[in-house]
């Protein structure tokens, strides 16, 4: 009888998202008439910018003739993408990045979960609690945490509690951990690091050798010119950095997918014969191995973010959610909820209110108004007795979710 991998068996019941679809469905099915808004997944619902859909019909027909058509493509991505990122994302704000340090992928979801294939199985790893349950669950997968407590929190990871009270922003750990996951601006909070903040992370692992995942899929969101767009413009990252970064919630490539990873040629890592070995390396084997490259199409859709009339349509997208988040942020403080969050990200993070559990909240939301948000105690213990609320969707389906949630919960 073939056997499993039994560190499934440790996770908690299913991932989150899936899990809240999963209530919403039996909800609807039991209240056909029920009108729901879903304000809980991070997921786009405006459609992609002309310049990426003019792109990309246009990479249709490049595979239609045999002189422009495309088979199996670079895996780390085509070079005309990744010199753009690396110019326009990255050198434009005096990050040293290259071109050859970017690697093209179809999500930062799934890079931010296979980055574990190149480290070893006993680091101490770092997570901030509440956190994206990614990072959490696929180092479960990976068999690098014991069991889960009664509060959810699995034996052998290090959480780093935020709360308002440190701004949600993790105190550097007193102990030594070689991996810690870092993500502005933060899912779920919405709250932004400042290269003073973020210099202390960057001093911290390169003088324990650590590495720092760091999760820049939000970055479009910043507004306040003095915040880090990316790790990169911190002095002494190259040496202790790896960023994610994704074309979703910026260009709305949710459904589309495609994402990026650096990984610097100047980061490396212990072997266990203690000789020092590059990550880029074993991430490029890793990645040439076990995957084939995004499709022509999609990688020609995301380069057309960087022509001039896609970073105008890309900002324009941007400054909808952002809009968004200010709406719910004004009609929920006016409802007499403690709210955080949602001025340099998609995301609105509240205290429920009469000290309600997050899903007791969820539930009382979605059978008085019929709202969907995601129940902070899905991102961690220390995310009980919290809620996110996400900006994507329309401003119709924002003003009426934000009336009936006056409506049955101004005090
Ligand atoms: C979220 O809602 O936290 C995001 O949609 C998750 C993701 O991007 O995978």
């Amino acid at each position: 009888m073939a056997t499993i991998n039994d560190n499934y068996l440790k996770l908690k019941a299913g991932y989150l998202f899936p899990e809240i679809a999963r209530r919403v469905n039996a909800f609807a099915q039991t209240n056909p008439d029920a009108s729901i808004i879903k304000l809980g997944i991070g997921d786009v619902t405006e459609p992609l910018p002309e310049a990426c859909r003019t792109a990309m019909i246009k990479a249709v027909e490049d595979m239609g003739d045999r002189a422009t058509f495309k088979g199996y493509g670079p895996e780390q991505g085509y070079s005309w993408l990744r010199e753009k990122i690396a110019t326009q994302d990255f050198q434009a704000r005096g990050c040293e990045i290259d071109a050859g340090e970017i690697f093209i992928s179809d999500g930062s979801k799934c890079d931010t979960g296979n980055i574990l294939d190149i480290f070893g199985s006993n680091n101490t790893i770092a997570v901030t609690d509440p956190v994206y349950p990614v990072y959490v669950d696929t180092n479960v997968m990976a068999g690098n945490t014991g069991s889960a407590n009664d509060a959810g929190e699995f034996e052998g990871l290090v959480y780093l509690p935020i709360s308002a009270e440190n701004n949600f922003t993790a105190e550097i750990p007193s102990q030594k951990v070689d991996l810690i996951y870092l993500c502005f601006p933060n899912n779920p909070t919405g709250a932004t690091a400042s290269k003073d903040y973020l210099k202390t992370w960057v001093d911290y692992a390169n003088s324990h050798g650590s590495i720092i995942l760091f999760d820049a899929a939000y970055e479009a969101f910043i507004t306040e010119p003095d915040l880090p767009h990316s790790i990169y413009e911190i002095e002494g990252a190259r040496n202790c950095a790896i960023e994610f970064r994704s074309f979703s919630k910026n260009a709305g490539f949710t459904g589309t997918r495609c994402a990026l990873t650096v990984v610097p040629k100047t980061l490396t890592g212990k072997a266990a014969d203690g000789s020092d070995v590059e990550l880029w390396k074993l991430w490029n084997r890793r990645q040439s191995t076990k995957f084939n490259g995004v499709s022509y199409l999609v990688q020609r859709g995301a380069e057309a973010v960087y022509s001039e009339a896609g970073q105008g349509q890309v900002k324009a997208l941007v400054s909808f959610y952002l809009e968004n988040a200010k709406i719910i942020r004004e009609q929920l403080t006016e409802a007499g909820l403690a709210v955080y969050g949602g001025i340099n990200a998609p995301y609105i993070w509240l205290k429920t209110p009469n000290e309600l559990s997050s899903w007791d909240f969820f539930d009382k939301l979605l059978q008085t108004t019929n709202i969907v948000g995601t129940p902070g105690s899905g991102f961690g213990a220390a995310g009980e007795g919290y809620f996110r609320i996400s900006a994507f969707n329309s401003r119709e389906n924002v003003n009426e979710a934000m009336k009936r949630i006056l409506e049955k919960f101004k005090v």
